[in-house]
């Protein structure tokens, strides 16, 4: 048995498969594969699992493929790169990596955090710069982190590592918006449910962890950022259609809010003349808040058991779109 993956996976994966008689077939470009490069692959009739690694899949693709794929095994956490109710009228059961990337995400979060009150990617590039002596006492200072409030969007597992974190470093309180409570950051972070409002009133640092749907599209928008603190921090590691990014830019130039930790833009890649790139306050990461050694060897495990349990017609272990085992392809 064959499958093809988007982008170069993880040699574990492969190991666990080759020793189950599967072998996998990557896009090994530096350039990302487009819509029609991977239909014509897939369609090859050559290949019968799919690994999904950022690629958009939409129903078109879906469409072309369901002859042949027998599982789409996404490499990620999130899943909105795909049409899921196309894949589940197709009758194609979809796995993603939950759990394995919370600490690593989470630590992502945090680090954006840090670098952003202090700083830090501004500071290394005056250093580059030969401006290491261009401030005085009182300039380009930072902003302390100890006992302030941080507030989290969408607080699930990942958002429960961040208040984790911060509460053990800096002793922040930890206040979130979700659509509903999460009794367990109630109960381990003493952390308060609170109002969107009320969230973007009282967050020192706002840190957003919820998965990209209609609803949290661009959530973050102009009139948002208005109700912020001119003192807050906002840090995204989630998706970054969840941000109005022009939105953002404003609010920054007219110190709106104070700065910006961003792991995700929209769109990806951010080109290297966006405003964001050049402010002090703001720290840019390419999207890598699951990339360590170990969380990619994890996720790669998890994808390579799900796809084998898919191919043979078992029942995935993390799958997104569980109502496709009662719809008849
Ligand atoms: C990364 O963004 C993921 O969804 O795993």
């Amino acid at each position: 048995m064959k499958v093809f993956a988007t982008k170069v996976i993880p040699d574990n994966a492969k190991a666990f498969l080759s020793a189950n008689n599967i072998v996998v077939d990557e896009w090994t470009n530096q350039t990302p594969i487009t819509k029609n490069e991977l239909t014509k692959i897939v369609t090859s009739g050559k290949y019968t699992g799919l690994f999904v690694l950022g690629a958009k899949i939409d129903a078109e693709i879906i469409h072309a493929i369901q002859r042949n794929i027998q599982v789409i095994s996404l490499l990620s956490v999130g899943y909105d790169n795909i049409d899921l109710h196309a894949a589940t009228m197709a009758g194609i059961p979809v796995s993603n990596t939950p759990d394995v990337l919370n600490d690593a995400t989470a630590e992502t979060a945090f680090l954006l955090m840090q670098n952003v009150a202090r700083k830090a990617f501004y500071n290394y590039r005056r250093i580059m710069e030969d401006k290491w002596h261009n401030d005085s006492f009182i300039t380009n200072l930072g902003v302390d982190l100890q006992g302030k409030t941080l507030g989290i969007f969408g607080l699930g597992k990942i958002g429960l590592v961040m208040g984790k974190l911060c509460r053990a470093a800096f002793n922040m309180e930890v206040i979130y918006h979700n659509r509903s409570r999460n009794p367990k950051a109630d109960k381990t972070l003493n952390a308060q449910f609170v109002s969107f409002d009320e969230l973007l009133h009282r967050s020192d640092v706002l840190s957003i962890h919820c998965a990209l749907t209609p609803e949290t599209t661009r959530v973050f928008n102009a009139a948002v950022f208005k109700k912020m603190k001119n003192s807050s921090i906002l840090i995204n590691t989630a998706r970054g259609k969840v941000v109005d990014e022009p939105a953002l830019i404003q609010a920054l130039q007219k110190a709106e809010i104070w700065g910006a930790g961003l792991d995700v833009t929209d769109p990806e890649p951010m080109q290297p003349d966006n405003p964001l790139l050049q402010m002090a306050t703001v720290a840019v990461l390419p999207h890598i808040g699951s990339a360590t050694v170990n969380t990619r060897h994890r996720m790669a495990q998890l994808a390579a058991e799900n796809m084998l349990l898919g191919l043979t017609g078992k029942r995935l272990k993390t799958i997104v779109n569980e109502e496709v085992y009662s719809i008849k392809k």
